[in-house]
């Protein structure tokens, strides 16, 4: 119930600035989040590398209404790659990037906007030795954002996309993207979309993402199962053995700080686990959609402002 409210305050600037300034906010906050900075995300990346386990990196920010933000947000991956690159952590750390930061949302030209500052990020990732994946936001991005995979993966054909299984239109997409060398994240979807594009009802969601699981496992491409789900993960697993896939030629992926003992013991049984790690101060649309997934996370935000 408190889901739909939730995501619907995470576009409300009024409500950004109330969570914002509540002072118990803060160490909810860094459960989600690596960091306000670049230099403690790349101490958790080191961390969790270190460790085993693969990463993707979100510099959060979205929705962003300039072009010099934009520019602001590509030159902070830019950064984020050289340090990467520097510390030799390219070879398991790549970058997941919203284009909704790099200005695919800007009235006059947004699309190419964003298509020529992420390029910029692709080269530098792609000379690094690592790889970008564009994360999909609302319903209306879609097709600009599969344009945008279309013309990065000439140049770049390590870019990889998200599909997200609650919109009617996936079964067609993971379709088309289940082909050889296509990296595609499938993930239920963390926006709020009306009746006429999306699935409503949970099961129905999740009947979806099977069935597009099933297509990217029977497929020539590179699934990455983006999901906390144990039912969802189960079957992949299932799937994995069924296509004769070895650990390695597919991975599954979780947010950094979301079951982490299940994020280890996928990697201890010998899978590719990669931790999407967010880090910036822009957190806000992110950390409400992580509150409006799951009512235990919103209990835990809530508890903390009662006195101990
Ligand atoms: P869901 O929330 O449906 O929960 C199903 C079950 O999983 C629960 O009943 C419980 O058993 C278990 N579970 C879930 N969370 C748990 C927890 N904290 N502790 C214990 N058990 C838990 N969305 C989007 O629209 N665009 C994007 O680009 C991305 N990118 C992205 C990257 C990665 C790596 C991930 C993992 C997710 C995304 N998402 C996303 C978010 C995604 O769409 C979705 O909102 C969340 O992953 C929640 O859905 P789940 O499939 O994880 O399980």
């Amino acid at each position: 119930m408190l889901g739909p409210v939730l995501l619907a305050a995470s576009r409300s600037d009024r409500m950004r600035r109330v969570v914002a300034s509540a002072p118990v906010t803060r160490p909810v906050v860094n459960r989600f989040i690596a960091g306000d900075e670049l230099h403690p995300a790349l101490d958790t990346v080191r961390g969790l590398t270190a460790a085993g386990l693969y990463v993707t990196l979100d510099h959060l920010g979205e929705d962003v209404t300039d072009r010099a933000t934009a520019l602001a947000t590509r030159d902070a991956y830019l950064r984020l790659l050289e340090a990467l690159d520097a510390d030799g952590l390219a070879g398991r750390a790549e970058v997941s990037v919203k284009l909704s930061a790099f200005g695919q949302s800007l009235p006059d030209g947004g699309h190419d906007v964003a298509l020529a500052n992420v390029r910029r990020v692709a080269e530098l990732a792609t000379s690094a030795g690592t790889t970008v994946t564009l994360d999909m936001e609302d319903h209306t991005t879609v097709d600009s954002t599969l344009a945008v995979l279309r013309e990065l993966r000439h140049d770049h054909p390590g870019t990889g996309a998200v599909l997200q299984s609650y919109l009617f239109r996936t079964e067609d997409d993971a379709r088309a993207l289940a082909v050889e060398g296509s990296r595609v994240r499938l993930v239920k979807g963390a926006y709020k979309e009306p009746a006429s594009v999306a699935f409503q009802d949970r099961r129905a969601v999740d009947k979806a993402y099977v069935r597009a699981l099933r297509t990217l496992f029977a497929g020539a491409g590179y699934p990455m199962v983006g999901s906390h789900d144990p039912r969802m993960i189960a079957i992949a697993q299932e799937l994995a053995t069924r296509n004769h896939r070895a650990p390695g030629s597919y991975e599954f992926q979780m947010l950094y700080g979301i079951r982490t003992a299940e994020q280890r013991r996928l990697a201890d049984q010998g899978e590719r686990m990669r931790i999407y790690v967010p880090y910036g101060a822009d957190w806000y649309g992110y950390f409400m959609r992580r509150l409006a997934e799951r009512p235990a996370n919103l209990a835990f935000f809530l508890r903390s402002f009662v006195p101990a």
